[in-house]
């Protein structure tokens, strides 16, 4: 995703509503800071007059006076803009209000990274001709931007791959998933890679072609099982064979 982050904040002054015949008046009075560069060079401060959704008095900070545009915001933006006072009062905005906060969100916010979590996973094993299918996951990223990348023995795989868009979680955190479909061949070495501004090397998973733990734990506990069944048998055989002989040594 490379759409330009603006970051902008707003802040309504001032919302009232005056009942008409049938609908309401929405009358709006806000301001609003954007800026898309991390030096904050190009930040811009707007105010607008709003009357239902119609602005009607604008001041923006690169034209640096009142623009009025209905017979009222013409009339006002005249008087305005003949009060030295007022309109330095607006041209400070940009610095005062729009950098001050900037600063504030850039370095609590917008500057922080948090590094990925990755999981690399089996979605269906390879079976007669249908490949195998693996999932590279990674979780609880912040900022969104991230790369995720599968290797064959050391190099990129560019085909058969999918890739999620990055979901958000909703608390400020994003997680992707990759999948990639393979034909498993024996001695090769697929691997995930995952860059992220939160890290100073990218995560590169090796997959595991053994068993899963999963798989594994399920081979041991049947295992298990089936040892103590056998010497439960063998105990049961024992004492069974140990009572036949007595009964024949000893008749009653
Ligand atoms: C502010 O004015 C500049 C110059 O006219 C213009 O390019 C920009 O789009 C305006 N910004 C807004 C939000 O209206």
């Amino acid at each position: 995703m490379s759409l330009p982050k603006i970051l902008s904040c707003h802040l309504i002054l001032m919302l009232s509503a005056f009942t008409g015949a049938a609908n309401g008046y929405y009358n709006s009075n806000w301001f609003r800071c954007i800026h898309s560069s991390r030096d904050l060079s190009d930040m811009v401060f707007v105010l607008n007059y709003v009357f239902n959704k119609d602005v009607f008095i604008q001041f923006n900070s690169t034209v640096g006076e009142f623009v009025g545009y209905t017979e009222l915001g013409v009339h006002n933006a005249e008087l305005w803009n003949k009060d030295p006072n007022l309109l330095q009062q607006w041209r400070a905005q940009k610095d005062v209000y729009c950098h001050h906060n900037a600063e504030i969100r850039q370095s609590a916010i917008a500057d922080k990274t948090v590094p990925p979590e990755v999981k690399l996973s089996s979605v269906t094993q390879a079976s007669g001709r249908h490949p195998a299918m693996l999932m590279c996951s990674a979780y609880n990223f912040y900022p969104h931007q991230i790369q995720v990348s599968w290797m064959r023995n050391g190099k990129v795989v560019q085909s058969d791959v999918t890739s999620t868009e990055e979901m958000p979680n909703g608390d400020w955190y994003y997680q992707i998933h990759s999948h990639l479909e393979y034909t498993p061949k024996s001695g090769e070495k697929i691997s995930c890679a995952v860059d992220h501004a939160g890290l100073t090397k990218p995560i590169i998973v090796d997959w595991d072609p053994s068993l899963p733990e999963a798989e594994r734990n399920k081979i041991a506990i049947g295992a298990s099982g089936l040892v103590l069944g056998i010497i439960i048998a063998a105990a049961g055989l024992i004492y069974y064979k140990k009572k036949s002989t007595g009964r024949i040594l000893v008749p009653s």
